[in-house]
């Protein structure tokens, strides 16, 4: 077991009392020993001096397709339906073996250079299993999942047809092989794709599997206009009534997106704990919309903060993600309708909540797990920031450049942009 110390930090712990300590962080394993001012613990076999560096819990994204890395650039410039009917899908088709445990591999190191410890991540229909190898080489902690999509589908590519049958049965398949393991690093989602690519026996099979084996369900609802106009068209219900109508609106369940939803739906999502990932970058880029995070956030809905796959965003980067979310309402509900803190929330204890992790990452505090990044904010500024507030700093003005270190599960899996990935000459 590795005892770390990381010396004089600025340390922004997002726990309940929001506390900023001045000091030292102990780990023992892979958890949160200590954290105060100078600290002297008996058995130390690594120190990291933080001197003038800023220490923030580990970004949790709660929703993307590391699938998709290798299709950045190919598929700018449409809306979500003729997006996936056009580029989107065709990819996903051609992919193999191989080139899955690429685009995973790229994804993730790209994300844990950016400070990212945890994901949530959709992949496709076939291969998952090279995504589970390329996660659990990386270290970074995941829920992941086969994309189910057993609804036929003109457009849809041969390769990316299934069964219901088969559909479940290999998710189960993979749910027994990955779930808890690595230590508990990985787990499995559930992950239908959206209510348009499934059938109903598969959603209600799903809300039964989910139930049965405890685990989260990752899809996405509610992106676009057109999606909902066609989902009320085929089953009559608007797109949040229908997923409750087969028992899946429960805190179990992560809802990708969720731009355009009326009152009632809302009040679904906030009254059965349903978990909502906003994808700012994405709605903007696929001119879905902006959805109502002010508005959810006052009235206690449960949000998170997701970059998508690379080609709705371009790059995977949590802060690119947090700016956004802190500045998109501005111009309508005026410069406090974000603020960096509840924004900092969302991208590490609310994407704890959704993956219903709180208790063990999301924020540093003693009995934690050790999912950290130490950032280097003095580098482009030419007078210290006293005065200035931490979390604002991060939100508003921290790029990928100033992450130096990411540990997951007290393993440090990047360093000075070194990933443990390719120090194993991966
Ligand atoms: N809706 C269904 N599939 C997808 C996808 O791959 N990406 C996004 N952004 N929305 C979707
Ligand atoms: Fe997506």
């Amino acid at each position: 077991m590795t005892h770390t110390l990381i010396k004089n930090a600025e340390i922004i712990t997002m726990n309940e009392k929001n506390d900023i300590i001045y000091g030292d962080l102990y780990i023992v394993g892979n958890r949160i020993a200590a954290i105060g001012k100078n600290l002297h613990p008996e058995k130390v076999d690594k120190v990291i001096d933080a001197a003038n560096k800023t220490i923030v819990p580990g970004f949790i994204h709660t929703h993307i397709h590391l699938c998709q890395t290798l299709f950045r650039g190919q598929a700018d410039d449409l809306e979500l339906l003729d997006w996936l009917k056009k580029k989107i899908w065709p990819l996903e088709a051609s992919h193999d073996e191989e080139s899955i445990y690429y685009s995973a591999l790229l994804g993730i190191g790209e994300l844990i250079q950016s400070g990212t410890t945890t994901i949530v991540d959709m992949e496709t229909v076939h291969h998952t299993d090279s995504a589970f190898q390329a996660i659990s080489q990386s270290g970074i902690r995941a829920l992941a999942g086969k994309v189910m999509m057993d609804k036929k589908d003109d457009d849809l590519p041969k390769a990316l047809q299934e069964t219901t049958a088969d559909s479940i049965k290999e998710s189960v398949e993979l749910l027994e092989k990955w779930h808890n393991s690595n230590n508990g690093r990985i787990r499995y989602a559930f992950s239908p794709r959206f209510v348009l690519s499934c059938t109903e026996d598969l959603l209600r099979e799903v809300s039964h599997l989910s139930a049965a084996y405890n685990v989260h369900v990752h899809t996405h609802a509610s992106e676009n206009q057109e999606e909902i106009r066609i989902v009320e068209a085929e089953t009559g219900m608007r797109n949040i009534m229908y997923l409750d109508h087969l028992g899946l609106a429960n805190e179990r369940l992560i809802l990708a997106h969720c731009v355009w939803l009326n009152d009632q739906e809302k009040q679904i999502i906030k009254n059965q704990g349903v978990k909502v990932s906003h994808c700012p970058g994405s709605n903007l880029k696929l001119a879905s919309g902006i959805a109502d995070v002010p508005g959810l956030l006052e009235q206690g809905v449960f949000l998170s903060l997701g970059a998508d796959g690379a080609p709705c965003n371009n790059n995977l980067d949590m802060f690119n993600e947090m700016r956004l979310a802190a500045t998109i309402h501005k111009p309508s509900y005026g410069p406090t309708a974000m603020n960096a803190k509840h924004v900092l929330e969302m991208a590490t204890i609310g994407g704890a909540k959704a993956v219903g992790l709180e208790k063990e990452i999301g924020s540093l505090e003693v009995g934690k797990k050790a999912d950290l990044a130490i950032l280097n904010l003095n580098q482009l500024h030419t007078f210290p920031s006293y005065g200035v507030d931490p979390i604002s700093r991060v939100v508003y003005s921290a790029t990928r450049g100033d992450v130096e270190l990411t540990m997951v599960d007290g393993e440090i899996v990047m360093e000075n942009r070194v990933l443990k990935t390719i120090d194993q000459g991966i």
